[in-house]
């Protein structure tokens, strides 16, 4: 497990710091801020946007790390009564008392179950979990490359570390993996902003779109799969 220090970002919510790569787990302006926006707001509500009606929506998650989209996945599912499963592969998991320490839980007070809530962010892994009757998941302790899984997915969230500190994960090798799970209609969305990236998911065949970042980066990608 590499060693990792807590800090707080600008919208007071903490994260960690790998100095190890010097890499952060989310936006030095704001974890929670950058997350929802990203994830959640470009994400899955503009999945659920363009298929109105839908009652069951599938989440892949590239790096569950903190735990903090999937705590984020889980709200959205409960707010908005969507029946939501959400797979995550994770390649160094975070001691539970690293999970104790950073508190993302108590972000969540309105997710009313408590022990689930917890459970989310302890050490089962390699089991398919129920958090509730709207949010099911399965958090794999792999390598994203040994991956696979049984489900097509109508969102990823790709948010590995930035391609400074593991290019690997931004080529096309990588990113082929994602957009072969993804479902017709699909949406595949990430923090980062990299040409080579949104050229490569052109050529994967997605249509790729450059928005507005959250606040303190310029832009994020978002990338769909024809229907
Ligand atoms: C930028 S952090 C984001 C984590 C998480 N989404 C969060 O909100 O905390 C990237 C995560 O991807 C994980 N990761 C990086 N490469 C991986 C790989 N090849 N397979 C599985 N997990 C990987 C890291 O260990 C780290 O937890």
């Amino acid at each position: 497990m590499k060693e990792k220090k807590i800090f707080i970002t600008a919208d007071g919510t903490p994260s960690l710091a790998l100095d190890s790569v010097k890499e952060t787990y989310h936006s030095r302006h704001g974890a929670l801020q950058e997350s929802r926006y990203v994830y959640i707001d470009k994400g899955l509500k503009y999945w659920d946007s363009n298929h109105p009606g839908s009652k069951f929506c599938s989440v892949f998650e590239m790096g569950f790390g903190t735990g903090l989209n999937a705590l984020l996945a889980a709200e959205y599912a409960t707010n908005h009564k969507q029946s939501l499963y959400f797979e995550s592969v994770e390649n160094d998991p975070l001691a539970s008392s690293t999970h104790a320490e950073l508190g993302y839980s108590s972000l969540f007070p309105d997710l009313e179950n408590d022990a689930a809530r917890m459970e989310l962010l302890q050490e089962y892994w390699d089991t398919p979990q129920n958090f509730s009757s709207y949010f099911n998941y399965y958090k794999k302790n792999q390598d994203y490359f040994q991956w696979d899984s049984d489900r097509t997915f109508n969102v990823i969230f790709y948010d590995a570390f930035g391609a400074q500190a593991q290019s690997e994960m931004w080529e096309e090798k990588a990113l082929t993996r994602a957009v072969e799970k993804l479902t017709p209609g699909g949406v595949w969305v990430s923090y980062c902003a990299k040409g080579s990236v949104r050229r490569t998911l052109q050529a994967l065949g997605l249509i790729v779109e450059r928005l507005p970042g959250p606040p303190g980066k310029r832009e994020m990608l978002r990338a769909s799969k024809e229907e």
